[in-house]
């Protein structure tokens, strides 16, 4: 996760980013919902300028809820809808290469590993790769 990301999260942080869900932004960020109780998230956020035809998307889940295939079945449902509703070409997501688990739900669901940015993270005092892995509009 990007140091972006709020931790620990307070309850300020959580009213913050419905906010902004629910408002007027350019992307999509939504809940992943298990038997009724929030589990997680999964956006995808538009670039802009001379990247405007590409997305990130990004996601978590709660740790009780890893390993039953949830995020593998919540970024194959979100990949087409988004081809669907938006003219981008591209949908990209850059891994810490810490993070073999994030790498395996994007394999499962098409996305090929395009390049490694080597050193490009510092995460918690540590440095380390990003992978990048791509999914486009035509590999459909
Ligand atoms: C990464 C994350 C999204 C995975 O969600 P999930 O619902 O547990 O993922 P799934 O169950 O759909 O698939 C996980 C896959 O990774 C595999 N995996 C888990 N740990 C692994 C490891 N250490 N090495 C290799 N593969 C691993 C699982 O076996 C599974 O693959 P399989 O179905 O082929 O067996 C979740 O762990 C998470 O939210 N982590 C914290 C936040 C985060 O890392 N977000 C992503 C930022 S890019």
């Amino acid at each position: 996760m990007r140091d972006l990301f709020p931790s620990p999260y307070t309850i300020n942080d959580a009213r913050r980013f419905i906010a902004r869900a629910t408002g007027p932004s350019p992307g999509l960020l939504l809940a992943i919902e298990v038997q009724g109780k929030a589990a997680g998230g999964i956006g995808i956020n538009p670039l802009n300028d001379t990247y405007r035809g590409t997305a990130e998307i990004g996601y978590w889940l709660a740790e009780p809820f890893w390993g039953n295939g949830i995020m593998t079945d919540a970024v194959r449902a979100l990949v087409p809808v988004t081809f669907d509703r938006t003219a981008l070409v591209r949908i990209q997501a850059g891994i810490f290469s810490n993070n073999p688990a994030s790498m395996q739900v994007l394999e499962k669901c098409g996305f090929v590993r395009e390049a490694v940015h080597r050193k490009a993270i510092t995460k918690h005092g540590m440095v380390m790769d990003e992978v990048m892995y791509v999914r486009f509009r035509n590999d459909r």
